[in-house]
């Protein structure tokens, strides 16, 4: 059986205070958005269709980047859940299968709770997703019966009995797609909010003598974001649970609070995180590696028993081989380096290659833009770079060439050969004494005048 996804995501959010749609505010990395597409695409699903309003372009726009099959309808207006869900219809003509309703402004449904939803759904025409509220305030609350759930009410609608009751409505919905678009059909809006409910949608299914049932997850599951105080409470969850999680795996953090995670950031076990790390989206650490304190990572590979830092940065397309060194207030952008090869100190390597074992001295730099284009530079196996040396891309230093401290290399170093290039040294006997005197003497005229 097939599954599809309708995300819901119309919303102004305008608790926010924000010119940005509130579905691509960012939490680890990523938008609001993509946290609820991918808990989603675990279930790998027929059709993503996700429900825009407020800001739809740009939601597109991002949507596109993320999943180029997902769909983006468009919510003209917005007169409630069920309405929402409605606007899928037409993007889901011809499928047959299940549909999943989630809410783009809710990040960290589980893909083995939607899975249960599923499992669920055999003996149940439809299925909630209901948790346990410790604070129930304005939840739409499940009325059950036994297993079977009678309907839903929403807060404003509902009696003092009622509103109770503590099992409350996260909004995720689980339903044959046909059954879905039909029981929508005969939602009305005569209710305090004067809008279209999906969750009346259970109370129809159950007088047309279908069953419907809940199946609940934890309340940390369902956290919704509506302000920036919601968005930092739930980056703070997020991390929360990353930290565990890599403390979990046999990662060594030494201080996890310090150490902030991407929503696809992979470390190895046994590897170690020193103190105040950030890792970007799209960092994979190899087992065994040291990233050091202060670093800042994404885009980037660290392969087995590297050492990165203190205070290095690697940004997209660093790939770090074993046993690479990459030390203090260095920067790797787009650079493959390969095993043992060193950059200790100061340095800025971008679009390059590096060969095993090669070491580059304090403070090289690649020159790899002209103002216009980017251009590599290519360092073979075994090279000595010496300190201070300018590599003006494009260019390339043969295997064991060596270039002399503060040279400017701006031709092809062969292979085995050694590359210097600046001024010869001469030394003018007695000079520096004389010309410090003749200063003396001018600073000590120029105080008299003035007293
Ligand atoms: C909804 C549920 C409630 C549940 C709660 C969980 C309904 C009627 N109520 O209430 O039972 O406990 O969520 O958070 O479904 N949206 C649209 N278009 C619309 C209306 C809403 O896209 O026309 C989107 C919103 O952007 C949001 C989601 O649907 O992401 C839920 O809408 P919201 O207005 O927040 O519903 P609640 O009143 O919180
Ligand atoms: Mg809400």
């Amino acid at each position: 059986m097939s599954t599809s996804l309708v995300i819901l995501a119309a919303g102004q959010g305008t608790r926010m205070k924000s010119d940005l749609p509130k579905v691509l505010h960012q939490v680890a990395g990523t938008s609001l958005l993509h946290h609820a597409m991918l808990s989603g695409a675990a279930l790998e699903p027929w059709k993503t269709v996700i429900v825009a309003g407020h800001g739809a372009e740009t939601v597109e726009a991002s949507v596109r980047d993320i999943d180029p099959e997902a769909q983006v309808v468009v919510q003209r207006e917005r007169l409630g859940t069920a309405h929402a869900v409605a606007q899928a219809r037409e993007a889901l003509d011809g499928f047959e299968g299940e549909v999943i309703v989630l809410y783009g402004d809710t990040p960290f449904i589980r893909p083995g709770t939607l899975r249960s939803m599923l499992e669920a759904r055999d003996g149940h025409a439809v299925v909630v997703l209901g948790f346990e509220a410790a604070d129930p305030g304005r939840y739409g609350r499940l009325v059950m019966n036994g297993d079977e759930l009678e309907r839903i009410v929403e807060f404003k609608d509902a009696t003092a009995a009622e509103r109770a009751i503590t099992l409350c409505n996260s909004g995720v919905i689980c339903a044959d797609a046909g059954l879905l678009f039909d029981l929508i059909e005969a939602v009305g809006n005569d209710n305090a909010a004067g809008e279209y409910y999906l969750t009346d949608i259970i109370g129809i299914a159950r007088r047309r003598g279908l069953s419907a049932t809940a199946v609940t997850c934890d309340e940390a599951e369902t956290m919704g974001v509506n302000s920036r105080r919601d968005l930092a409470a739930a980056e703070a969850a997020f991390q929360a649970r990353a930290r565990a999680e890599a403390l979990d795996n046999g990662v060594t953090l030494q201080a996890p609070d310090t150490v902030w995670f991407s929503y696809d950031t992979a470390i190895g076990r046994d590897a170690t995180v020193e103190p105040d790390v950030w890792f970007g989206p799209g960092v994979t650490v190899e087992t065994g590696a040291r990233i050091r304190a202060f670093s800042h990572l994404e885009g980037c590979h660290v392969s087995r028993g590297a050492v990165v830092g203190p205070y290095a940065r690697l940004r997209l397309g660093a790939e770090l081989a074993e046993n690479v060194r990459v030390g203090n207030f260095v920067e790797v952008k787009n650079a493959q380096v390969e095993e043992g090869a060193k950059i200790n100190h100061l340095s800025y390597i971008g679009d390059a290659g590096i060969g095993a074992r090669s070491n580059i001295g304090a403070g090289t730099i690649t020159c790899n833009y002209d103002g216009h284009m980017k251009h590599r530079t290519e360092i073979g196996a075994d090279v000595f770079i010496g300190s201070d040396t300018m590599l003006v891309a494009p260019v390339r230093i043969g295997d064991e060439a060596m270039t002399a401290t503060g040279t400017v290399v701006t031709m092809d170093v062969p292979a085995g050969a050694m590359a210097i290039a600046r001024p010869r040294q001469e030394n003018k006997p007695e000079f520096a004494r004389r010309l410090m005197s003749r200063l003396r003497a001018i600073k000590a005229k120029l105080a008299e005048g003035k007293s």
